[in-house]
């Protein structure tokens, strides 16, 4: 059986980061694409990766390119094209710019590889990945965003050190958008298999989930030159695994909701079932009132940030 092929487009620190784990993961080959620059960046990084290779122990092959026939007939291909949030900037700000660029990356890859399916991790994300499924005209099962997978390990993550616990008994999930709405479901949290709101005060929780909330502006602030990525892309390559091994993973990605949730053909953060094909199913859940006020809220958010973008010369 033939190595799955694993374009990553952007090769910058998520970029990178995500074919470190990728590769650590021996998901298959990996193309690293980049924008021609001083030196050969992704040349660079992709050899200096390889070089890894006998003493982590994977085979892998990885290549640095700027070059999209190299990317040709990808099963997956990751966009992390794009400018960082700088301290001070929002994901908002980044709309304009990140929108031409992700755009521009779709129009190749809807021809490079037209049976791919697309991870868009790119911010602000609920936008960009909707430029991604319109740009390229794939099937929304076939494009869908990274966001959820990295603010529920935020959320687990924070939940673990409150509670002394390890991360790996911490289960929960959170839906809607890829920013300050995002709604935390104390419903579907739980330690161990106990219902999270047994083991802490709603006012500890909220606290949490308010830190998660801004948990990459956290990020933001420490770094001061640039944005969160290993987690971003410890995050990404998970995805990239559950479509590579067909995993049925059941995980919250922003996916093209019509129906479902009542959406009406916009991005947003709901639980899936990732494989082979993408996105293999929408589950739909029954909200309680609070949660489907927040989602709304959040769905709200979404609609306002596309019609900016929609609005936008691009
Ligand atoms: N085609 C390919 N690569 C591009 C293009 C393009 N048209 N335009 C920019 N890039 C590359 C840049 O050259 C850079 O190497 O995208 C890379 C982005 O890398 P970083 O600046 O290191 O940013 P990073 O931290 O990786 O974040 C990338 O992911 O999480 C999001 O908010 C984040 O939108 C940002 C994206």
């Amino acid at each position: 059986m033939s190595r799955a092929k694993i374009s990553i487009i952007g090769a910058g620190n998520v970029g990178a980061t995500t074919a470190h784990w990728c590769a650590a993961a021996e998901l298959g080959d990996i193309v690293l694409l980049d924008i021609p620059q001083v030196g050969d960046m992704p040349k660079g990084k992709a050899l200096d990766l390889m070089q890894a290779s006998p003493i982590v122990g994977f085979d892998s092959r990885i290549v640095g390119t700027n070059d999209y026939a190299d990317t040709a007939g990808s099963q997956v291909v990751v966009i992390t094209a794009g400018i960082a949030r700088k301290p001070g900037m929002s994901r908002d700000d980044l709309l304009s710019t990140n929108a031409k660029i992700v755009g521009s990356v779709a129009e190749q890859i809807k021809t490079t590889s037209p049976g791919a399916v697309i991870i868009v991790v790119s911010n602000p994300l609920d936008a960009m990945v909707q430029r991604v499924l319109k740009v390229s005209g794939f099937p929304p099962k076939r494009v869908l965003g990274q966001a959820g997978v990295l603010d529920t390990a935020r959320y687990r993550t924070f939940l673990a050190m409150e509670l002394g616990v390890s991360v790996e008994d911490v289960s929960a999930l959170l839906m809607g958008g890829h920013g300050d709405t995002m709604v935390p479901m104390p419903s579907c949290t739980s330690v161990g298999g106990i219902p999270v709101t047994r083991l802490m005060d709603s006012k500890r929780l909220e606290a949490i989930v308010e830190r998660t909330r801004s948990g990459g502006a956290e990020i933001v602030g420490l770094l001061k030159t640039g944005s969160a990525y290993y987690a971003p892309a410890a995050a990404t390559a998970q995805m990239v695994e559950a479509i590579i091994r067909d995993k049925k993973r059941l995980i919250p990605c922003a996916a093209y909701c019509e129906k479902e949730y009542g959406v009406g053909g916009y991005y947003v953060g709901v639980p899936i079932i990732l494989g082979a094909q993408g996105v293999e199913r929408i589950i739909e859940l029954e909200l309680t009132s609070q949660e489907r006020a927040d989602f709304q809220k959040s769905i709200g958010a979404v609609k306002e940030l596309v019609a900016v973008m929609n609005a936008l010369p691009l």
